[in-house]
């Protein structure tokens, strides 16, 4: 079966394509979780499978580990990669600093792991997630189970004293079930509409009793690929201040797009 792409998945995977270009040869690759990770996980497949790219990846969750080894991605831990050259993930928000919002699919603290321990990390992602400021998409933070409804109390209370528009954080669900993390953990989804200082929050946030981690990427991010409809893509990087255009060419008759399971 070949599946018809909508706008939104081409942009997707034409950012997720033009992002597999910056893989090389020998790299150690942390794969990111979600969507537009997918299609990267699928684009470096392709690679290794077709052209003999040689690389060791590290995934952000089970999901996308077992993406990569469908796909023929050798996989190993972060600790036993120790480091890695280059991480490629998704985003649900992004500013013009490049800070993010991320957690959406719930793997923000592997993630944020992970990219932190990348010489360079970037995201790939469609126009529709950029913002003047962050908040409009609920943060997400992982909290550990024992205790959660404390720890959410402790935050809304935090949250007043904070640069948010809103306080209310709600438990996220699975069904009728908390929804678990691959650590164990819940999340905690923070409907702030708008975050003044993303980094001021991000620090307290971590402070409070029982929180893990936030899904605030503060000085993470180094590139910024957005794919739009048309196979249009812009690159643009933090550090050179610049940006870049190119086009991707792609037929939905492609192997990639053949008996795709949904992520
Ligand atoms: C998962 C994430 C994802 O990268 C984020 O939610 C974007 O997902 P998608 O590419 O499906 O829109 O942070 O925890």
């Amino acid at each position: 079966m070949v599946v018809e792409l909508s706008p939104i998945d081409r942009a997707k995977f034409v950012a997720a394509k033009k992002a597999s270009e910056f893989v090389e040869d020998g790299m150690r690759v942390g794969l990111g979780t979600g969507s537009t990770a997918a299609w990267m996980v699928r684009c470096v497949g392709e690679l290794v499978r077709d052209h003999g790219l040689r690389i060791v990846g590290v995934p952000t969750s089970t999901r996308t580990a077992e993406l990569a080894r469908d796909v023929g991605i050798k996989i190993v831990s972060l600790d036993e990669a120790k480091w890695l050259d280059l991480t490629i993930d998704g985003a649900d928000e992004f500013d013009d600093e490049f800070s993010l919002i991320k957690g959406g699919g719930g793997a923000l603290l592997q993630e944020k792991i992970v990219a932190t321990a990348s010489d360079q990390m970037i995201v790939i992602t469609d126009a529709a997630k950029e913002v003047e400021n962050l908040g409009a998409f609920p943060l997400p933070i992982e909290v550990i189970p024992f205790g959660w409804q404390t720890s959410k109390a402790l935050v809304e209370e935090m949250l007043i004293s904070m640069d948010v528009l809103g306080q209310q954080a709600g438990l996220r669900m699975d069904g009728d079930a908390p929804f678990v993390t691959d650590e164990g953990n819940h999340i905690l989804d923070l409907h702030l509409k708008r975050i003044g200082k993303p980094r001021d929050l991000a620090l307290v946030l971590n402070q409070v009793p029982g929180v893990v981690e936030n899904g605030l990427f503060i000085d993470i991010c180094d590139k910024v690929v957005i794919g739009f409809g048309d196979g249009k893509v812009e690159v643009r990087d933090i550090h050179e201040g610049a940006s870049s255009e190119d086009q991707i060419q792609f037929l939905e008759t492609d192997n990639l797009f053949r008996d795709l399971d949904d992520e």
